[in-house]
């Protein structure tokens, strides 16, 4: 069969490709692309060669195992090759997997297998002669590695002597495992570099491999690495009959194993165990990327056997990214609760960690500097657990020109107050003590029950819309996408779906609510629906003089006042043109169902002239309302008549609205009846 043109160039590209990443990643630990990236592109390359096997040769990619020993340690060779596993992605994957090994045992009854965490960190051989540890070596290309033995002697969970208690420890051991980093060491580690002015480490296991791989085994010691071990080489004395009994041996002659590995019969019970383990992730305190599924019985493996690069009865259940590439479209700024002013990137929607996010957090402006991190740019991003996704690094071989970098502006993007910096700190500030709760208070009278009544929007979910930079001003809710929500913390696919239903659904409302959820000073629901009665628009409402807006009993000087002003501010007359654009649209006031009086409670003081108390009090009851005869914090309204009593003196102190008998029967609607 002729091998087509097109597919020859695919094939020399993506090895050329390959090699260039092997050398990034293997050579300067410093890759430029998710692992999942290079991950497809070695599918690619291993699918088209397995089509057209005439095109193989000794030299690709696929023929190795890894990339050559780097020349700074001796080499070490392998007595067993330390082979590499193939990946699955999904179940059927792994189904086909557990098919295949029964086809070649020809048997058709459950299979045993161990699952184990797959541990993202670098492999290791650990040689014992004796029960005394003797060498260490990284796998290098899988036949030969590098000997790290001192720095391997600085990790404190390998033991320099096996524990021989219950067993005798053979002539010779080799064990592997794989040497990894805790998250929050990593996190320490990367801190004290950028106070010493040293680059960060990218992920924990570049840093753990940067450690391993240093010549003065003397920095290694200072660095918290760790080990867990999952199987072993050549061991002589010694026959296993399973992996289980492989790793329980381990345990016992004292070398690290991980405790979540287990035993399960049964393909679909090795399934089950990735999906426990895929959610646990989250919460371990260390980077696992997969889970590993080995066939248990090792007379077993020995018929399976292995192809060039990995074995036959093993297969690596890989999760969800948690690290990928996209582009930054734009950087924005979100101010938190103690006014900290954050520097969000907003980027390209991409799947990263089980969830797709199109937001990530820069830190702060040093830091963006530090990484000359440009809008326009690509970039790696990673989200561990359920945190807010960070941006590791831009990929600066990407640029085109037309990058721009960011500048950090003056004035608070929600109040406009000038930033402040301390000398000792990297975050700018908004020293407005009213900037921050100010918006989240706003945001959740807006959504609130009596106002847009938009479902889930209540103050704790205003606070994170907040911090994470996605609402600076009201109408922004109305362009929140599905993206957006579910990078906040608590928020499910479904959850972040009902409130966008919520606010769409919502966006259909009355002028009344409208005007009320505006939040204009002195402007409560009666008044609101006053104004909504009165105007019959927001376009007349935002045009009306303070005389016009006097005249209108129940709407005192202040009121008045309040509402010439909001509408004069050229950021409120922009902020409802946005929500009005927004498809923000009114239904007719019905007011039988919402009189001002529904639900609310009113107390008399003094002499009404135009109708008698007892008429008045009925009316009250009609309306929905509560008649009281002390004033106290619930009272909503104190109706005063001639010659008020004390009542008038108390409700004054408390704040409670006031309304003569002229705006009472405004309030009740009767004025409207009878004229
Ligand atoms: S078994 C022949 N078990 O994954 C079987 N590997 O692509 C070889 N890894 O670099 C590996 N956790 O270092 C095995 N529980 C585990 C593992 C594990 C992490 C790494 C291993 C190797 C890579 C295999």
């Amino acid at each position: 069969m002729d091998v087509p043109k097109d597919v020859t160039e695919r094939i020399l590209k993506l090895r050329k490709e390959i090699n260039y990443h092997n050398y990034l990643y293997y050579v300067l630990d410093s890759p430029e692309i998710s692992d999942e990236e290079y991950d497809a592109l070695m599918h690619e390359l291993r699918d088209l060669e397995e089509r057209y096997p005439e095109t193989v040769t000794p030299d690709s990619p696929t023929q190795r195992i890894g990339a050559p020993p780097s020349e700074k340690f001796a080499p070490v060779p392998h007595s067993i090759p330390m082979l590499s596993l193939d990946d699955a992605f999904t179940d059927q994957e792994v189904l086909e997997f557990d098919l295949r090994v029964k086809r070649f045992l020809r048997i058709n009854h459950d299979i045993e297998y161990t699952v184990e965490p797959k541990m993202d960190g670098l492999a290791v051989e650990l040689i014992y002669e004796k029960g005394m540890f003797t060498m260490g070596s990284t796998r290098g290309d899988g036949y030969t590695g590098e000997n790290i033995t001192a720095n391997l002697r600085t990790v404190r969970s390998i033991p320099l002597r096996l524990i021989e208690r219950k067993l005798k420890a053979p002539e010779r051991l080799e064990v592997r495992g794989e040497v990894f980093m805790r998250r929050a060491d990593f996190e320490a580690l990367n801190r004290k570099r950028t106070e010493q002015g040293l680059a960060p480490f990218a992920n924990p296991r570049n840093a753990a491999a940067g450690s391993l791989r240093q010549l003065d085994p003397g920095v290694t010691a200072q660095r918290p690495l760790d080990i867990f071990c999952y199987g072993v080489g050549l061991v002589s004395d010694k026959k296993f009959s399973t992996q289980w009994e492989v790793l329980n041996t381990l345990r016992q002659w004292g070398l690290r194993v991980n405790p979540l590995a287990k035993t399960v019969k049964g393909i679909k019970a090795a399934i089950d165990y990735h999906k426990k383990l895929e959610a646990k992730r989250p919460d371990l305190d260390y980077e696992i990327d997969g889970m590993v599924i080995k066939v248990n019985r090792i007379a077993l493996q020995e018929s399976l056997g292995a192809k060039a690069r990995s074995p036959r009865w093993a297969v690596a259940y890989k999760f969800e990214a948690a690290q990928t590439v996209t582009r930054i479209l734009d950087i924005l700024l979100s101010v938190g609760r103690t006014g900290a002013v954050t520097p969000v990137a907003v980027m390209e929607p991409v799947r990263v960690g089980g969830v797709v996010v199109s937001r990530a957090t820069l830190h702060n402006e040093d830091e963006i500097r530090r990484k000359d991190i440009r809008i326009g740019d690509w970039v790696i991003i990673r989200r561990a657990g359920d945190v807010i996704p960070e941006v590791i690094k831009s990929l600066k071989e990407r640029r085109n020109g037309s990058e721009r970098p960011f500048h950090m502006p003056e004035t608070c993007p929600i109040c406009g107050t000038r930033l402040v910096k301390r000398p000792e700190e990297a975050v700018w500030r908004c020293p407005n003590p009213d900037c921050f709760p100010r918006l989240v208070k706003h945001l959740t009278h807006f959504a609130g029950k009596t106002a847009m009544d938009i479902d889930g929007l209540g103050h704790k979910v205003a606070e994170q819309l907040v911090t994470a930079g996605l609402v600076r001003n009201l109408a922004d809710i109305y362009s929140l996408k599905l993206s957006d929500l579910m990078s906040l913390e608590r928020f499910a696919e479904k959850s972040a779906r009902n409130l966008l239903q919520s606010i769409e659904q919502k966006k259909h409302t009355t002028l009344a609510r409208f005007i009320y959820a505006l939040g204009i000073r002195h402007i409560g629901e009666v008044t609101a629906q006053l104004l909504a009665e009165r105007f019959g628009s927001i376009q007349r409402l935002s045009e009306a003089s303070r005389r016009e807006l006097e005249q209108i009993p129940g709407i005192g000087p202040e009121a008045a006042g309040s509402i010439v002003a909001f509408f004069q501010e050229e950021k409120n007359r922009r902020m409802l043109q946005r929500l009005l654009d927004a498809g923000i649209s009114f239904r007719e006031t019905t007011r039988e169902k919402t009189s001002p009086l529904d639900g609310r409670t009113l107390v008399f003081t003094g002499a009404l002239s135009s109708i008698t108390r007892k008429q008045a009090k009925d009316i009250v009851r009609e309306k929905g309302g509560r008649v009281a005869s002390t004033v106290g914090k619930r009272v909503d309204y104190l109706v005063v008549g001639e010659n008020p009593g004390s009542k008038l003196e108390k409700a004054k102190k408390l704040g409670i609205k006031i309304l003569t008998e002229r705006e009472f029967i405004e309030l009740t609607g009767m004025a409207h009846n009878s004229s």
